[in-house]
């Protein structure tokens, strides 16, 4: 580790975001863009910018993935136990940095700094010494195929990957991408969300401390003119991404043209079904949790569809507005503050449309919880309320669209079959979860829900050694575990030596 240049944390998130202003990082440095055009970067909860991000373009991708494909042969000679090494020593620096860390993607997203943005900087180690210690498992097979012929697998890296990642959890989706990525011998090229470009960047800057120039490079800039060169660039053979439905589709198109494999993680409307003999207390806090009201709801595994049973949904309801309305919105950096802003402008047209839409809609009863912040800083601030809506059908658009925000749906059940139908009446499948003492039926419905990620009586978000990803339109592939290391960021070869 080199200690003589150690960057230092700076937990002023401001002069962090100065020092980071209109750079990307390739081959090892920060650079402006080819074409030295910035856009900028705002605080959701003030609406004001603070700092400008490189805008990078097609020649810049050109520059980062030659720094990748340069740098990827030697990076992939290196022992794999001591890549894992290397993997493990960016966790344990960027450990040093949670603070500064957690300071900055507050600022840019919006996140509330206590409940979540400093915890999405504490968890990312985790990631890093989980995949590096699993450099010695990229193991291949020793095949039986004729006693004078040694036939062996191996499991080689596919070379450079473009990972593209979104704004609600930049850092951690980043991660869980680049950590195996590495670990298999791949470099890597980055493509930061627009919203989030700085916190990402900061962490980058931090592993190339330890990591050879080029083996791990970022850029930010808009979907198409920076996200699309990316996936199209020919020397690029795996691409990772996490966003909408519809950017994911755009994605796999230009993958296909170029038969190469994709890891899509995409959108959900998770459902919850929550049964009459049901702790409900226990239910509720898991519903808080499922439902990321402390992240505005912006979570693609969101518990947004809550399918509680008619002896307890009225209590359910109530329980769950109370806990909602106890929580505190307002400035993300304020260590009292839950729940902070939406991420942009236009997502909170969108949140706010489907509210609209939420309240017309015959039958519905929206409840509003907790206050807007008062602080005049704030008043230019994209804060929304909570709603819980009770009385709408799974039917409804807010029912079954992808809301991205902090918007419940509470659904009244009575007969089993047809809940479980219900919560499968979904085009997406990402995660479910199922509320009950009874574990015959618990079993049952485990089996029967559509879903990636099925969980009893809790609701744990992604845990490194745990395979996530959802089916359906929710995605393809697996991350987070090491059969996602091996799946996605490797190939076999088959290797045949004839002795005779
Ligand atoms: P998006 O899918 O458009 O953006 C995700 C990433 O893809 C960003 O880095 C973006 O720059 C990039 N991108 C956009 N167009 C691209 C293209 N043509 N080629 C390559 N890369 C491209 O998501 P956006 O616009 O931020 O949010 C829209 C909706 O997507 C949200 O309301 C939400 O419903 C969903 N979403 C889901 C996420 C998840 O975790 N699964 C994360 C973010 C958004
Ligand atoms: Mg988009």
């Amino acid at each position: 580790m080199p200690a003589a240049n150690a960057l230092s944390p700076i937990l002023d998130p401001l002069a962090l975001a100065g020092q980071l202003s209109g750079k990307l990082l390739i081959d090892g440095a920060l650079t402006p863009a080819v074409s030295g055009k910035t856009f900028p970067v705002i605080n959701p909860a003030t609406g004001k910018k603070f700092a400008e991000a490189a805008l990078g373009e097609k020649s810049d991708v050109a520059a980062a993935v030659s720094a990748a494909a340069r740098a990827q042969p030697a990076w992939a000679r290196i022992p794999a136990r001591q890549r894992g090494k290397l993997i493990a020593d960016c966790g344990r620096l960027l450990n040093e940095h949670v603070e500064e860390l957690g300071r900055l993607v507050a600022l840019e997203t919006g996140k509330a700094l206590r409940t979540e943005s400093r915890v999405e900087a504490s968890v990312l180690a985790d990631v890093f010494v989980f995949y590096a210690g699993l450099g010695s498992e990229l193991k291949g097979e020793s095949v039986p195929f004729n006693p004078d012929m040694l036939t062996v697998t191996v499991r080689e890296p596919i070379g450079v990957v473009g990972a593209i990642i979104p704004w609600n959890v930049p850092m951690m989706l980043m991660a869980l991408k680049i950590a195996p990525a590495l670990v298999a011998g791949n470099s890597v090229v980055v493509k930061s969300a627009e919203e989030a470009p700085l916190a990402v960047l900061r962490a980058c800057q931090i592993m190339n401390q330890i990591l050879p120039p080029g083996v791990l490079n970022i850029l930010s800039g808009f979907g198409p003119e920076c996200g699309a060169p990316l996936v199209a660039d020919p020397r690029v053979g795996k691409v990772s991404f996490t966003g909408s439905v519809e950017t994911g589709k755009i994605v796999y198109k230009t993958a296909a043209d170029k038969l190469i494999p994709v890891t899509l993680e995409l959108g959900g409307k998770s459902p919850m079904i929550v049964m009459a003999d049901a702790d409900v207390d226990r239910a509720v806090a898991g519903a808080i949790v499922g439902m990321r009201f402390t992240r505005q709801g912006q979570s693609c595994t969101a518990a947004s569809r809550m399918f509680v049973h008619e002896k307890i949904h009225d209590e359910f309801v109530v329980k769950l507005r109370a806990k909602v309305d106890a929580m505190k919105m307002g400035d993300p950096l304020d260590e009292t503050t839950d729940i902070g802003a939406i991420i942009s402008r236009p997502q909170y047209e969108k949140v706010t449309s489907y509210i609209k839409i939420g309240r017309e809609t015959p039958g519905a009863v929206a409840h509003e919880c907790t206050a807007m912040p008062t602080d005049p800083d704030l008043k230019d601030g994209l804060f929304i309320r909570p709603v819980i809506f009770a009385g709408l059908t799974n039917q409804s658009r807010v029912a079954r669209e992808e809301i991205f925000g902090p918007v419940a749906c509470v659904i009244k059940w009575r007969d089993y079959e047809e809940v479980i139908a219900a919560a499968n009446d979904s085009v997406y499948g990402l995660a479910a979860t199922v509320w009950t003492r009874d574990l015959r039926m618990a079993l049952d419905a485990t089996r029967r829900l559509q879903a990636g990620f099925v969980q009893v009586n809790q609701n744990l978000v992604v845990q490194p050694g745990l395979s996530y990803g959802g089916v359906k339109q929710s995605g393809l592939g697996k991350e987070a575990s090491h059969e996602a290391m091996l799946d996605h960021f490797t190939q076999k070869k088959t290797i045949i030596l004839n002795m005779t």
